[in-house]
């Protein structure tokens, strides 16, 4: 007989109010810093987005958007330590105003990797704007441009985050408490 699945834990961190109190602030504070500008936001899929359709909303400029997409967590939680890009760009980024927008920056391989990438394509500027950022755990000097939460050193899920592509559609974030041995 195939034993039971045990069960996963889930404790609220951000409730969806207080998402959405400070993704307005953000996009508020970029719309300040870019005041008269064209800015152009590229999404890294699949975590940020549901992030950057809220925060796209609430951006008063000529935005435009674009989407990117990298593999290194795989199905489990625990970071491989390889990134590779899965889904390029549709569009030049050149002489261009660009936002990189990630759901989370934990050991910060994956944006490291991705500010490399981009800025061989000579944007104007590139910042890069994370919804949640765990500052405990950086291997890579990440410093990003506008900041969600930091948040403590511990799995999360929901608002676009995922576990085995599990739980996206949380309109909170919460904590994920695996069984022993996950
Ligand atoms: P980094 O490369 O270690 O900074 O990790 C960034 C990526 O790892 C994010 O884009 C997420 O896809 C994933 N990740 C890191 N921590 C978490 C978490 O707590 N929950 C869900 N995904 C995470
Ligand atoms: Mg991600």
């Amino acid at each position: 007989m195939k034993p039971a699945r045990e069960p996963e834990h889930l404790r609220t961190l951000l409730r969806r109010n207080a998402i959405e109190r400070r993704v307005r602030q953000l996009g508020r504070q970029i719309t300040a810093d870019f005041r008269g500008q064209r800015l152009h936001l590229i999404g890294v899929l699949k975590g940020a987005s549901i992030f950057l359709s809220d925060l796209i909303r609430e951006i008063r400029l000529e935005v435009s958007l674009d989407f990117i997409a990298v593999a290194s967590y795989g199905q489990s939680s625990r970071s491989s330590g390889q990134v590779r890009l899965t889904k390029d760009l549709d569009n030049s980024i050149e002489g261009l105003h660009t936002i990189l927008v990630e759901d989370i920056l934990d050991t910060g391989l994956t944006i490291a990797y991705l500010q490399r990438v981009l800025l061989q394509r000579k944007p104007r500027s590139l910042r890069v704007a994370t919804l949640l950022s765990k500052a405990a755990t950086r291997v890579k000097q990440v410093r990003p441009d506008y900041v969600g939460f930091e948040i403590p050193n511990e799995f999360v899920v929901g608002y676009g985050l995922d576990y085995a592509e599990r739980y996206r559609n949380l309109r909170d974030i919460c904590v994920l408490q695996l069984p022993a041995g996950r």
